[in-house]
């Protein structure tokens, strides 16, 4: 489907192209199969929510799909990059372009400012100072932060620091946003801010998203709605 001549199409259309994927987990001399023979079509642009039960899998399934993990069987193709074959040095690139994960806690460096937070996810994928700089001033307005920019994640509200770390995913312009209970440590009305302001970035930066939550008021946001479920994802 992917690779070959004439397959420039469909890469351009599917996002995520996922089939047979299987993973597992060997913890006390057992071994979990938490996916199995899961099939994942996403195409550019589209947003779909992902729930279901706890441990079910669906944070390990971000982390295969954003190349923080290996998957161990089947074929994992995201934005035309065949994550199974892709050489450990280059995984790291690949995510640092392409990817833009927002997790349920920020996971900001504690020691860097706003600004130096969002501004060094845009170093590490190569720009300049200057730029990174410009960049992330201007995603800190964007997410209404910029009168905050020099204030460490210590002297932020809960709901600021996520807002932090929103911008810090979108700084690079990812095609794909992974968010993981982006606002599962939010109150409400932090959450539909948080939701609101991922929503209306990728619609600004025409990325794809996708969204675990287990609020299901959430969860309608998205065109779509999927749900993992014994190891494999069915319509919810
Ligand atoms: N590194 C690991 N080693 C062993 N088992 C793991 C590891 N990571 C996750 N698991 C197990 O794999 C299963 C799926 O975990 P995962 O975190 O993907 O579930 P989840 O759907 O995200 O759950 P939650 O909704 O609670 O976040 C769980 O049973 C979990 O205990
Ligand atoms: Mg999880």
């Amino acid at each position: 489907m992917a690779g070959g001549p004439g397959g420039a199409t469909t890469e351009e259309r599917e996002v995520v192209s996922v089939s047979g994927l299987s993973h597992a987990y060997a913890s006390s001399g057992r071994t979990l199969l938490v996916l199995s023979e899961l099939r994942l079509q996403v195409r550019a642009g589209s947003y779909i929510a992902l729930t279901g039960d706890s441990g079910e899998g669906k944070s390990t399934l971000l982390a295969l799909l954003g190349g923080l993990q290996r998957a161990q069987g089947g074929e994992l193709i995201v934005a035309g990059q065949d994550l199974r074959r892709l050489p450990s040095q280059q995984m790291a690139r690949f995510r640092s372009r392409t990817i833009g994960f927002v997790f349920q806690h920020h996971c900001l460096v504690e020691s860097l400012t706003a600004l130096e937070n969002v501004g060094l996810a845009a170093l590490i994928n190569g720009l300049s100072r200057r730029e990174a700089l410009a960049r992330a001033r201007a995603l800190l307005a964007q997410v209404g932060l910029l009168e905050r920019a020099g204030h460490l994640p210590g002297r932020l509200s809960g709901g600021e620091r996520q807002r932090v770390a929103v911008a810090r995913a979108m700084v690079n312009r990812p095609a794909l946003i992974l968010a993981d209970e982006p606002t599962g440590n939010l109150d409400e009305r932090n959450a539909q801010r948080v939701m609101d302001l991922i929503e209306q970035l990728r619609h600004e930066y025409g990325a794809t998203l996708l969204v675990v939550t287990h609020d299901s008021s959430l969860a309608s946001r998205a065109a779509t709605t999927l749900r993992l479920r014994e190891g494999r994802l069915e319509a919810a």
